[in-house]
């Protein structure tokens, strides 16, 4: 499949190389090809990198792995044209870090970043994923608990939860719990904060939410 993958963080380098690892065609957005492509992080093979915009453009599927506070200016940058009719992979987490730590949130209870990005994007088929997890456990959740834990999928189109599940069995998912809706984003996001804390308390990422049922 080719995948894009918006974002250079942790998150985008770490689902691009395990994506490309299993033999998909990913491209990698940045803003600045050559002053990305020189920093030292990129530890597996140096992955297709190109403008938010030419990472979009062939695309079947878009992962959004950008900053909260910057996604919409991504994704403004990749085009509508480009996002238009495709799956887009909601990563991202609406985390306002301008205050210091812990971060605010800038939308929640009432609205989510996912389902602002699907107003704005109305022609792309949004999915939120991921977000609640570190990225690590993210690309193998094996590493964890043998996998004996849950990630969560949500969005209004079925076919598109159906391609993206696919996407985290390759990755060694088993309980893909599907929540529903693109409103089930606001509770995904609204697990940060316990996240944030659970981060600081355990003194390590590498944990995840077990739906015992
Ligand atoms: N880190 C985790 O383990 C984790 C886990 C779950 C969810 N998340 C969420 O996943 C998302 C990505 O997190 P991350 O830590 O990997 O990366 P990040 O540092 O939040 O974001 C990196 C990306 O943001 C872009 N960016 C920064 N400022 C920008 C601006 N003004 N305009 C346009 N783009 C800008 C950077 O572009 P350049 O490439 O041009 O520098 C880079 O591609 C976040 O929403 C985060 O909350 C993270």
């Amino acid at each position: 499949m080719r995948i894009a993958i918006l974002g250079t963080g942790t998150v985008g380098r770490t689902l691009a190389g395990r994506l490309a690892g299993l033999g998909h065609e990913v491209s990698v957005g940045t803003r600045d090809v050559e002053g990305t492509r020189a920093r030292a992080e990129w530890t597996y093979a140096a992955p297709q990198l190109a403008s938010f915009a030419d990472a979009t453009a062939d695309a079947e599927v878009v992962v959004n792995a950008s900053g909260g506070t910057v996604t919409m200016d991504v994704l403004a940058a990749a085009g509508e044209d480009h996002l238009a009719g495709k799956i887009l992979v909601d990563v991202s987490n609406p985390l306002d870090f301008s205050a210091g730590f812990p971060p605010t949130m800038f939308v929640k209870d009432t609205d989510s970043l996912a389902e602002q990005i699907q107003a704005a994007y109305p022609l792309t088929r949004v999915v939120k994923t991921f977000n609640t997890m570190s990225a690590d456990i993210m690309v193998d959740p094996l590493s964890l608990a043998g996998g004996d834990h849950t990630i969560f999928v949500a969005g209004g189109d079925a076919h598109a939860k159906t391609t993206v599940t696919g996407l985290l069995r390759e990755f060694g998912w088993t309980d893909v719990l599907d929540l529903g809706d693109l409103q089930a984003a606001r509770g995904l996001e609204m697990w940060l904060p316990l996240w944030l804390r659970l981060y600081g308390t355990l003194g390590t990422g590498s944990f995840n939410i077990k739906v015992v049922r």
